[in-house]
């Protein structure tokens, strides 16, 4: 009995961990310090900001979203570090996930990934509909009108939104033919995306009216904390730049820098641009889903709404494509631990890429995307991901205590104070989410649950005193 239950918290040591990925498979080591951070904005740089800012500052924080965005920054800044040390420790695929079966044990690692695959699932789902919101005034900008109930899901009056499910099913399509040379793409999307909200920034400062940051606090300071657990985010994406630590020359200088810089990137321009656009138009009016286009419109600017609106679509494209990919890599590294079945685990040896889970995650991506309000969803997303956040911070104060003797090139400084401020923030942020996301978050552990009991316990590849 009492074995059964410790295996439970069965760990798996971290060196079995790298040699595992190196005899599962063998992925060159190809990816600097650059291609991080252009990988982290690749994967960060999209929906909060280009579409949620506009709700977030309308609806909760008023023209002080910017503060919203530096309290969910420095919570985001935190946990980057917590990640650094131990993508630095355990160079290998599964982020999170891997991190805690290595300091936490079997069943916080299935609550991790379990969480991960909500976090992923959502992400997408939620970046789909900025897609299609953007997609959508890009052609009515010339001309092109869509039927309205095919662009919003019943809880709005539609029936469906397509263009996300549209753009999901081309990127599944994509990926399924495998993902060589990401990289390069990446980069280019990403000088994409980077251009158009510089230029939206430098135009913007043009219109702004600083009237309309009187009153900064429409909301108080409720409406700034609030507005952070919205926004936060715009700034899930770093453990992305983890994910690739098989893949890196040097990872234990590269991965700590390229989450590092990929997340200080972003926070510059976050802060530009929700400046800009609360100085533009009046916060009242930004409750739209592609508020950088609306401002420019209501302006008088209409003639960049194109530009900006091209770049806002290359940056959801971009994080849209990794969500799927990330979402598809953490079902295969918990099915190579056996606690998924098999078939997610399976490659085709043709393309190199896991065709049947790519399959099933942009089809779940698609159905959150085609009937979910983009609230709920990205509320859902940001509970998942900082629920993993809590957990990882745990887990490196309990690493630094089990397994003092190992490695740690990137050493997050002041342990145990930081990790468990980080903890800290992210809890609070999640205490502010509202009592319906947390029903559901329930409700999707609860889900769970029966499979890791019923299934991935009994299937788990590492021994049961392990
Ligand atoms: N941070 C990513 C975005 O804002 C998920 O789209």
């Amino acid at each position: 009995m009492n074995t059964s239950w410790s295996s439970l918290f069965r760990t798996k040591s971290p060196s079995a961990a790298v040699a595992e990925a190196a005899r599962e498979r063998r992925l060159r080591r190809v990816l600097g310090p650059l291609d991080l951070v252009a990988l982290g904005i690749g994967a960060t740089v999209g929906t909060g900001i280009f579409v949620l800012t506009g709700v977030a500052a309308a609806r909760f924080a008023g023209p002080a979203v910017i503060l919203s965005f530096v309290l969910a920054g420095s919570a985001a800044a935190l946990t980057a570090l917590v990640y650094a040390e131990l993508a630095s420790m355990v160079p290998v695929a599964g982020s999170a996930y891997t991190y805690a079966y290595v300091a936490l044990g079997e069943l916080v690692a299935w609550v991790i990934g379990w969480d991960l695959v909500l976090e992923y699932v959502v992400v997408g789902g939620a970046v789909a509909i900025g897609w299609g919101a953007y997609v959508v005034d890009l052609l009515t900008g010339i001309g092109v009108r869509l039927p309205a109930h095919l662009l919003r899901p019943p809880g709005e009056g539609g029936i469906v939104n397509l263009p996300p499910v549209l753009v999901v099913a081309a990127l599944t399509g994509l990926l399924a033919t495998g993902t060589r040379g990401s990289a390069s793409v990446n980069r280019l999307v990403v000088g994409v995306k980077l251009t158009a909200m510089l230029f939206f920034v430098a135009l913007g400062l043009f219109y702004v009216r600083p009237g309309h940051w009187t009153p900064f606090f429409p909301f108080g300071a409720a409406g700034v904390t609030r507005g952070a657990a919205i926004v936060f985010f715009a700034f899930i994406g770093f453990d992305a730049v983890s994910t690739a630590a098989e893949e890196t020359r040097n990872p234990a200088h590269d991965i700590p820098a390229g989450i590092i810089g990929s997340l200080a990137a972003a926070s510059v321009l976050y802060l530009g641009v929700a400046g800009v656009l609360t100085g533009m138009v009046a916060y009242r009016d930004l409750d739209t889903a592609s508020p950088l286009t609306y401002a420019l419109y209501r302006v008088g600017a209409g003639w960049a709404a194109p530009v900006v609106g091209a770049g806002a679509v290359a940056g959801l494209t971009s994080v849209l494509l990794v969500n799927i990919y990330g979402q598809s890599r953490v079902f295969y590294a918990m099915a190579r631990d056996g606690l998924l079945p098999a078939l997610f685990a399976r490659v085709n040896p043709r393309t190199g890429a896991p065709t049947a889970v790519i399959v099933l995650t942009g089809l779940a991506v698609a159905l959150v995307a085609a009937f979910l309000p983009l609230a709920t969803v990205a509320e859902l997303a940001n509970i998942g991901t900082l629920s993993a956040f809590v957990l990882v911070s745990a887990g490196v104060v309990v690493l630094r205590h089990r397994r003092p003797e190992l490695a740690r090139p990137f050493r997050v400084p002041l342990v145990p104070f930081l990790p468990a401020l980080a903890a800290t923030a992210a809890l609070y942020l999640m205490t502010r989410l509202p009592l319906l996301t947390w029903m559901r978050f329930g409700a999707w552990l609860a889900a769970g649950a029966p499979i890791y009991f019923l299934y991935g316990r009994r299937r788990s590849r590492l021994p049961r005193t392990g």
